[in-house]
């Protein structure tokens, strides 16, 4: 994989950089350029949304962070420079297959939610003992203080009756419980990088909103870098701050939600503006956000924002920032 090498360094805010990364497909109907040319940056510590409609290449660009491109699909050019904590920035592209760094990006620094949680999940461990082997396999400590970790994380996540539910299976949680339970997963080895490949979309529109509630609460708390998929603009509008456009395999345009709200080139960047509530289509700023209000919304612990209409929403202080609320 030589011709793979990395193009630039990473910058130092970044904890992701992907350039001019292809992806091709060779079946028996022909060949499939799934990817081309794709290059967005992720910044550390933020949550960066790629969106598109079906087939634009989000998972692919996915499975290429995490290097399971497998045959017939090969990555024919680019590089993916990633830069872990307390680690030196590699290209993931450049590894060989056994590179003990590839088995780390899987797990200690690269977590992966799906939108499927009972894939994720093994129907034949209990749920205490699945969390807990996550912990045993990629740190040494012992059976107890796995368990205990994984007692905690799931508390975290908003399992009750813990020591119960515990010693449950999967198929006696509902959708919305199992995909936490995968999100507690992905969480308890701290990775510097979670991405969520439309974690919510088989789930129903409350739960949904529970779960983008999560993800963004413990986002906060853990501080680590977040790259959401998702073809739903509102998720973008309520969850990221910055945007990556996906179409046929390309990247249309990415930015900060602040840039791709001012000048909207695609009509997902359109339905950016109109996602948020109370920005008219038109308005390049949110001047509808008539005030912050001082209390902070405990289930989000983001500050309220009161809309011009009179509607309380909250908004994370990145988003309070692209509405031109410093
Ligand atoms: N295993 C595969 N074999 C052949 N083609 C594939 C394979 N996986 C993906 N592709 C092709 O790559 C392109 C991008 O697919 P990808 O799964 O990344 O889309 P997506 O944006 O994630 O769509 P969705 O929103 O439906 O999940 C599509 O044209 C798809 O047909
Ligand atoms: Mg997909």
């Amino acid at each position: 994989m030589s011709e793979l090498k990395s193009q630039d360094a990473i910058e130092s805010d970044n904890i992701l950089q992907v350039r001019n990364l292809a992806v091709e497909f060779h079946t028996e109907t022909g060949r499939t350029k799934a990817l081309q040319g794709v290059s967005f940056d992720v910044p550390r510590g933020q949550v960066t949304a790629i969106i598109g409609e079906s087939g634009s290449g989000k998972s692919v660009t996915a499975s290429a962070i995490m290097r399971l491109i497998q045959p017939p699909g090969r990555v024919t050019a680019g590089s993916i420079d990633f830069a872990p904590s307390g680690s030196e920035p590699y290209d993931v592209l450049a590894l060989v297959d056994k590179d003990s760094r590839l088995e780390q990006l899987r797990g200690d620094h690269i977590s992966m939610v799906f939108q499927e949680p009972m894939t994720a999940l093994a129907p034949v461990y209990t749920v205490g003992n699945q969390v807990a082997e996550a912990i045993l396999c990629h740190r040494e400590v012992s059976k107890k203080v796995a368990w205990d970790e994984a007692a905690n994380m799931l508390q975290r996540v908003g399992i009750d009756d813990l020591q119960r539910r515990m010693q449950q299976y999967p198929f006696e949680f509902s959708g919305g419980m199992r995909q936490r339970v995968v999100i507690a997963m992905a969480l308890v080895c701290q990775p510097d990088l979670l991405i969520c490949d439309e974690p919510t979309t088989a789930l129903d529109v409350t739960i949904q909103a529970e779960i983008l509630t999560l993800i963004r609460q413990l986002k906060g708390e853990l501080n680590n870098s977040v790259l959401f998929i998702t073809h739903d603009i509102g998720v973008v509008a309520q969850l990221a701050d910055h945007v990556v456009v996906m179409q046929g395999g390309r990247v249309l345009e990415a930015g900060t939600v602040r840039q791709v709200l001012k000048q909207p080139m695609h009509p997902y960047s359109k339905g950016l503006m109109a996602a948020i509530p109370g920005l008219a289509p038109k308005g390049q700023r949110l001047a509808t956000v008539a005030s912050v209000v001082g209390a902070t919304d405990i289930t989000t612990a983001y500050p309220l924002t009161r809309l011009a209409d009179g509607r309380q929403i909250s908004l994370s202080p990145s988003q309070l920032k692209a509405f031109g609320h410093e």
